[in-house]
Formats: structure tokens, sequence, C-alpha cells
């Protein structure tokens, strides 16, 4: 049986059949046009060195399967480390398509139900942005370490400040699965900078360019005129991804859409910018340029570029002639069967990050303090486009 036909019979089998089937066929069609969703290439040869750290399966929960199919694509289901025990999405063709992906048999109608599932250890939670810091939280309450796809609250202080003291009273891992930490540049950036060969990083770029963001299908709309700077990790992951330090205040600027679901009047965020440029002060005393667009076709992607005191990284790294000796940087190896994935072949180093940092019982590499910064570093910058670029402080989540 090849895998669209033993697909098709798994998810008759639910009893959910032709819905489901026809969500499936929509979702693939929307998202091959989708920006990110090429795969990364895996390095099937460096996965014959991976060796387990122990031999436990983590029994995890998703929640999820949007039009970016996110529950399943970052390879919970094929760590040799895990057992993906329990999915859900509100709909339930998507909630079958999803167990079928995950090869799970246990299907729950909502997060909230699969929270109170007691053999989980572990939740993924891939549904639309609105919902993740309250399903975050309630999952931390319950006992459960929480991967959140990003950003890790929507538009609200008041969610980040509840979500960074549920991590802390709780003790649970919690981490924000932000692509841009492992593309290839980004993963080099941050190996240098650890390595201590860059000093101080004193001036950071990162854009997220993305044409049309609104006509992605999106739970209850989601989508429809989101202001750009609540969206804000793709960017400003080229500075907090490679030094793990947070941003202090922000002055950013904006220019009201010709598009018209910017208008104000046209979208519940009351928002008119669809592009904003934030210029973020850097602990370090640095400063970092962070660009979100959804209005200006062409020079698409998730990008960024540091210069440092010892040299500059656009592309490759550049030092005018200074002796530095670059190691070779190549991402560590992923567990065999587990795909590096989307988004600069990043999915599978998050996922397999994230189970790694509970078998260690360690913090894992996006931890709450970085996730926080990053998001709540744009909803500031979006406070302050909307006060004509007045310079803000940005809350501050020490670990
Ligand atoms: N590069 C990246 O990191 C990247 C790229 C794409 C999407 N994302 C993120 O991934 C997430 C999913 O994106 P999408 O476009 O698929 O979202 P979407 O809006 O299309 O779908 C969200 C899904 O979540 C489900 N859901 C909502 N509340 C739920 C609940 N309480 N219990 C169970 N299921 C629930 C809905 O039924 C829906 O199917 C978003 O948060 C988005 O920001 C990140």
């Amino acid at each position: 049986m090849n895998r669209d036909t033993s697909r098709r019979a798994f998810i008759a089998g639910l009893g959910v059949g032709a819905a489901a089937l026809a969500w499936e066929e929509k979702a693939m069609a929307q998202q091959v046009q989708i920006q990110g969703f090429e795969k990364g290439v895996t390095d099937t040869e460096a996965q014959k060195r991976w060796k387990p750290i122990s031999d436990r399966k983590i029994r995890v929960g998703i929640a999820g399967y949007g039009v970016c199919q996110f529950g399943a694509a970052f390879g919970f289901q094929n760590h040799p480390n895990v057992t993906v025990a329990a999915v859900t999405d509100l709909f339930p063709e998507r909630c079958a398509t999803l167990a079928q992906l995950c090869n799970c048999r246990k299907t729950y109608p909502s997060c909230e139900e699969m929270i109170k599932d007691d053999s989980l250890e572990a939740v993924f939670i891939a549904t639309d942005a609105v919902s993740h810091a309250r399903l975050a939280i309630a999952a931390l309450k319950s006992g459960k370490h929480v991967a959140s796809a990003v950003p890790a609250v929507f538009g609200s202080l008041e969610e980040a400040e509840e979500l960074y003291k549920t991590v802390k009273a709780t003790g649970r891992k919690y981490m924000m699965f932000e692509t841009s930490y492992f593309h290839d540049d980004l993963y080099a950036m941050r190996e240098m900078y650890k390595a201590g060969l860059l000093g101080k990083v004193v001036y950071a770029e990162g854009e997220y360019f993305h044409f049309s963001v609104e006509q992605i299908d999106s739970y209850k709309g989601w989508r429809v005129g989101l202001p750009p700077q609540w969206y804000p990790t793709h960017s400003n992951a080229y500075y907090t991804g490679v030094t793990g330090l947070p941003f202090t205040e922000v002055s950013c600027m904006a220019m009201p859409s010709i598009v018209d679901k910017f208008k104000p009047a046209n979208n519940r965020y009351k928002n008119p910018f669809a592009t904003e440029i934030a210029l973020f002060r850097t602990a370090d005393g640095g400063m970092a340029r962070m660009a979100v667009s959804w209005d200006t076709p062409g020079d698409s992607g998730e990008k960024g570029r540091i210069r440092t005191q010892q040299g500059t990284y656009y592309g490759s790294f550049a030092t005018e002639g200074r002796d530095i000796k670059v190691p070779v940087m190549t991402r560590p190896p992923l567990p065999p069967g587990v795909e590096a994935g989307g988004h600069g072949g990043s999915h599978g180093y998050l996922m397999a990050e994230f189970v790694e940092a509970i078998l260690a019982n360690r913090k894992p590499l996006v931890d709450i303090s970085q996730a926080l910064t990053m998001t709540a570093g744009g909803i500031v910058a979006h406070k302050s486009a909307l006060k004509g670029g007045e310079l803000m402080k940005i809350p501050q989540y020490p670990l």
C-alpha cells in the first residue's frame, strides 16, 4: 500500500472519511504555496553517529493540525525516545489526519481535554497563535513540559508575564520552536559567539518578509490584519538566537498600508500597518534593526546578519584580514528517522533539542527567557509604532 492509500484507509477507519480527505487535499494544496515549507536536506551520514542519551520514551501529546500542518511537521512521531500518545484538533477530520501521521490511536476533541491526560509527560502546542499562551499555561499547570509554535504569546504583555511566572513556578521545561534558530547561518553565528570568537554583537539585522500573509487561511482569521511586530520572532532570533541575550528598549517606525485588510476599520486589531521596522537597544549595549513586512512584494524570507567586534557574518564570515580560525560549523546529528524538515531544515533540530532537554533535565535552547524577550520585544515595538516611534522599555524575563 502506498502512503496515500494507507492514509485514506486509516482516515476512513476513523469514521470521518470524505470530509477528512477533502480537507487534507485542500491543506496540502495551500501549503505548497506557503513560504518556508521547502524541506532542508537531512544529513543521513551524520545520523549514523547519533548517540541516544537515554532509552526512555517520553509520552507526548500534540495539539493543532491547521493550514501549516505543524502538529506533524517536527517529527516527534519519528524520534526513538518519543511515543506520540495523544493528538487533538478542534476539527475531527484534521485530528484524524494528525493521528494517522503520528501513528497514534488516542485522540481528544480539544487541547483542553488532552491536557487532563495524566499519562502525558509533554505537549507540543501547534494551534493558532492566539491560543498558544493560554494552552501552554494550562499544560504547565497540569505538570507537563511544553513546546510551543511561535509566537509564545499573542500581542499581550500580561500573558507574557503570566506565562513567565507559570514556567518559573512549575519548574517544567518550556521551549518555543523558533525556526530561525537552526538556519545554517544562525547556527554558525551562535556557535562562534559561544566559542568567544566574535566579542560583542555591535549591530544585528533580521527580517521576516512575507508578502500577503493575511491571505493564508487561519483559524478564526487570526492572520487578517495581523500587526507585523506581533509576529517578531523569526527576525528577532538574529540577535537573541546568537547571543541568548534580551532586548531592553525599542523605537519602531511604520507606514500605513495601502492593503485593504490593514485599514484599522477592516481588522480586529485596529491595525493600520503591514510593515514595521524596529530599532532595538540590546542588553550588551548594541543595536538591532528588526523588520517584519506583509505588504512589500519581493525578496521574501526569514533572514539576518550580524556585525561584531571581531567580524561580520553576511552569508559567510569576513574579518578584513584578522586571523580568526573559523571552526567547521555543522549542525549535530539528528536521530535516525528524523528529517531536518522545513524552514531551513530546522524542524527536526528543534524537536530533538526539546526532547533531549527533557531527557537530560537541562534548560532547552529557546527557553522562556529567550522566547519572551523576542516575542514581547515585538509587542512593545508595535506599541511604539502606534505612537510614532516613541522609545519604549521592554519588560525583562530573567531566569
Ligand atoms: N516558521 C514557523 O515557525 C511557523 C510557520 C507557520 C506557522 N507557524 C505557527 O504554527 C501555528 C499553526 O499555524 P497554522 O497556520 O497551521 O494555524 P491555523 O490557524 O491554520 O490552525 C490552527 C489549528 O489549531 C486548532 N486549534 C485551535 N484551538 C485548539 C484547541 N483548543 N484544541 C485543539 N486544537 C485547537 C484549530 O482547530 C486549527 O486547526 C501558528 O501558531 C503559527 O504561528 C509557525
